[in-house]
């Protein structure tokens, strides 16, 4: 049998409210895969990198994807869908977001990268303090619409866009199956009523971009019907957003406490040179490692099987957690310390299993490849330009991402 926490360990839990990774940290504790209980539902965590294979790439058949809480916003799209209808829409836009076609959208990164630029500047000049998480947000959303509908984003659109997302955030990480759903009608409304009326605009004179795809497949084969299109370009805005967002807000963190690695990235070689392009990876990398802000990925045992030599019955909820992969100690040499080095040793052996902040298996980040390009072009630009400090360092929040605990305020400075 799997080591289990004690019956009571999820009540103390709730009751101390102490962060659902606690409780997690808890059973990692009894081994790679070990278990707890809410209520009389069992529920395994699997942490050993055999076992994160096992459940994500190995067996996705059996430890599917049950995304109940999200279709509220997110219908059927992407993220939500399973099976066959996920496999469709998978094949529809997995081409558009290879590493080759990721280029097409290099153009619109460097235009969204140069307004965040300007703005800062403008800061700097004036040396009041900015809302960082703002800016950043502001970025990451300008490109997946820009790339999703081929225009740039309108004070409305950002703010209903905003709505989704604390839709999500809302979401709490881990519920007891009876606990109430929060409504959500009127801010599912709210983002409606800007998407709604922005696809059937562009379906007469689409701009090229995700949307005129999504169109185009629907010409073609019977998949992407009309509630279908909006339920894609929602998971897509609301997927390719927050995830990097918050990103960024880390990485700015990180360098603040750490601004050695700031002049060592720069110092890797002159603006543009390969060698610089893979220091600031191996930035994003290792703040992917500390936080990989998509921290918790549940499945769901549709048939009995066995899991790292141990018996998991069908029904089983199945947690994986890359944020306590990431830091376990017999995988990465002082774990809690941002060494971004790590990623550039050649003798580096990261088993599989051992580093996935974008998933793996078939159910992968879709927009891994995107989010990495768009998070390296911001920081080529902006690191050589500004610095950003933090008057003060906020702890983590661990929801449907981890987020910092309060706003993001920093100074920004223009080095010359
Ligand atoms: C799925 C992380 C950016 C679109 C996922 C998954 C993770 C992830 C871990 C897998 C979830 C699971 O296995 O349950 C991230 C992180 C990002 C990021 C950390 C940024 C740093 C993006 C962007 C887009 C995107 C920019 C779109 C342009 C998606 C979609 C899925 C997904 C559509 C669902 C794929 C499927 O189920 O077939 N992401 N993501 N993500 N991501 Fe991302």
């Amino acid at each position: 049998t799997i080591p289990e926490l004690a019956p009571d360990a999820f009540l103390r839990w709730r009751e101390s409210g102490a962060e659902t990774v606690d409780l997690l940290a808890q059973a990692r504790r009894l081994g790679p895969v070990s278990a707890f209980r809410i209520g009389e539902r069992p529920v395994v965590l699997a942490t050993g990198p055999q076992a994160v294979q096992e459940v994500l790439a190995r067996c996705p058949e059996r430890y599917v994807k049950r995304s109940h809480r999200a279709r509220v916003l997110l219908g059927d799209g992407l993220l939500a869908a399973a099976g066959e209808q996920w496999r469709r829409q998978r094949r529809v836009l997995q081409p558009h977001f290879t590493g080759r076609a990721v280029h097409h959208y290099e153009q619109l990164m460097h235009d969204c990268a140069e307004e965040t630029a300007r703005r800062w500047a403008a800061t700097a000049a004036r040396k009041t303090p900015r809302r960082l998480d703002a800016d950043l947000q502001h970025y990451s959303l300008d490109v997946i619409w820009r790339a999703a509908t081929g225009r740039p984003l309108d004070d409305a659109t950002h703010r209903a866009l905003r709505v989704a997302s604390d839709v999500l955030a809302a979401l709490p990480a881990l519920a007891p199956a009876n606990s109430p759903q929060p409504d959500l009608t009127a801010q599912v409304d709210e983002v409606d009523a800007i998407v709604e009326p922005l696809i059937a605009a562009a379906r007469t004179d689409p701009a090229p971009g995700l949307l005129r795809v999504l169109f185009d497949s629907a010409d073609q084969q019977p998949l992407y019907t009309d509630r279908l299109i909006r339920d894609e370009l929602v998971t897509l805005l609301t997927a390719g957003y927050e995830t990097t967002a918050t990103t960024l807000g880390w990485l700015f963190l990180l360098l603040h406490q750490h601004p050695e690695q700031r002049t060592w990235a720069l110092a890797a070689g002159p603006a543009g040179s390969p060698a610089r392009t893979e220091a600031i990876r191996a930035l994003v990398s290792e703040t992917l490692r500390l936080y990989p802000t998509a921290w918790l990925l549940p499945r769901y045992a549709a048939e009995d099987g066995t899991l790292g030599g141990h018996r998991v019955l069908a029904g089983t909820t199945i947690l994986i957690c890359p944020y306590l992969t990431h830091r376990d100690p017999d995988i990465w040499p002082e774990p809690d310390r941002f060494l971004p080095q790590r990623f550039l040793d050649p003798h580096r052996r990261t088993p599989p299993g051992a580093y996935y902040p974008f998933g793996i298996g078939p159910r992968a980040c879709l927009g891994a490849q995107f989010a990495v390009r768009e998070i390296t072009i911001l920081l080529e630009r902006l690191l050589p330009a500004f610095t950003a400090a933090f008057p003060d360092i906020p702890g983590q929040r661990f929801g449907v991402t981890i987020q910092p605990d309060r706003e993001l305020t920093a100074t920004i400075t223009t080095t010359t």
